[in-house]
């Protein structure tokens, strides 16, 4: 399963020789509005000054956690998950990276989701790799509360959570040339052209992942948004850090993942979904 999915990749470009990847070495509260799904992040102009996703913020809502959810997130987020500045909250910013090998209580590799919505995908993939350590990311705190519940009912312990922004996360808390991967499925499309700005694979935010993706390492996107496919491709091919490979090379973490509720409707409504696979040189 770990290297043979099925993929929709597109063709390598300046594809990567197999390089021996060092695996072990260095080591809101929020409303859905479709199933399964959260809001989109509302424009707001609280953080000119951002770098990387320069007018983007994300709406504070009422919580809609169920009561089980609410009960399984008093027991389990103290230890299995973290709030980082989240503007709903107004959470701690932390100045220095994680240490993930006192959060996992092993030394493993790690895998950083961004966007994990409900968790699908987190969950299946690291069930998948039980030697890897997968940290999701989420602005939105019912997906991390269901994917908590379900952490908590398969008893699956190589996961943790953060609630904020993945930019923050991945400038704040992850160091670089720590991750042996970077998934990103399904990132809001901002389809309108006066909103693309917002969208969060673009340069910037590209060249800090490959900044804190280990040599070897992969950047694993998927979109369902033809527009959205053209700009990934073209963004992550400029990165000099990396460069396309094939899915069936070899790679030190899997690439399969499960169709989730979100991309089942994409096919529904005829969208074709475009996979990207880039390593860190
Ligand atoms: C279209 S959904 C896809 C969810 C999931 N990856 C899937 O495939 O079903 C995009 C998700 O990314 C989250 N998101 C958007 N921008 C984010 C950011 N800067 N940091 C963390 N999560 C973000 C949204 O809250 C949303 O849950």
């Amino acid at each position: 399963m770990r290297h043979h999915g099925q993929m929709h990749a597109q063709p390598g470009v300046g594809t990567c020789f197999d390089a021996p990847v060092q695996v072990k070495a260095d080591l809101e509260a929020g409303e859905a509005t479709r199933e399964g799904m959260p809001p989109a992040p509302e424009p707001d102009s609280g953080r000119p000054e951002h770098g990387y996703l320069p007018a983007t913020s994300f709406r504070s809502r009422r919580s809609t956690l169920s009561g089980a959810q609410r009960q399984t997130w008093e027991r389990l987020w103290p230890k299995l998950g973290m709030s980082v500045g989240t503007p709903a909250e107004g959470g701690p910013r932390r100045g220095e990276p994680l240490d993930t090998s006192a959060w996992f209580g092993r030394r493993a590799p790690v895998v950083l989701e961004i966007g994990c919505g409900s968790g699908t995908s987190t969950l299946a993939m690291a069930k998948e790799e039980p030697d890897v350590d997968v940290i999701a990311v989420e602005i939105y705190r019912r997906g991390l509360a269901q994917l908590l519940s379900a952490i908590d009912r398969e008893q699956v312990g190589n996961i943790r959570l953060i609630r904020g922004n993945a930019i923050d996360v991945l400038e704040h808390l992850i160091a670089p040339r720590s991750l042996i991967g970077v998934r990103v499925f399904f990132p809001d499309p901002w389809p309108k052209a006066r909103h693309h700005k917002r969208r969060f694979l673009q340069p910037a935010t590209i060249g800090l992942i490959a900044d804190r993706l280990l040599p070897g390492g992969v950047l694993h996107a998927a979109t369902d948004h033809p527009g959205y496919a053209e700009q990934i491709a073209e963004v992550g091919d400029a990165e000099p850090r990396l460069c396309r490979v094939d899915p069936g090379s070899r790679l030190p973490t899997s690439i399969v993942r499960p169709t989730t509720k979100y991309e089942t409707k994409a096919h529904e409504s005829g969208s074709a979904v475009t996979e990207f696979i880039w390593k860190r040189r």
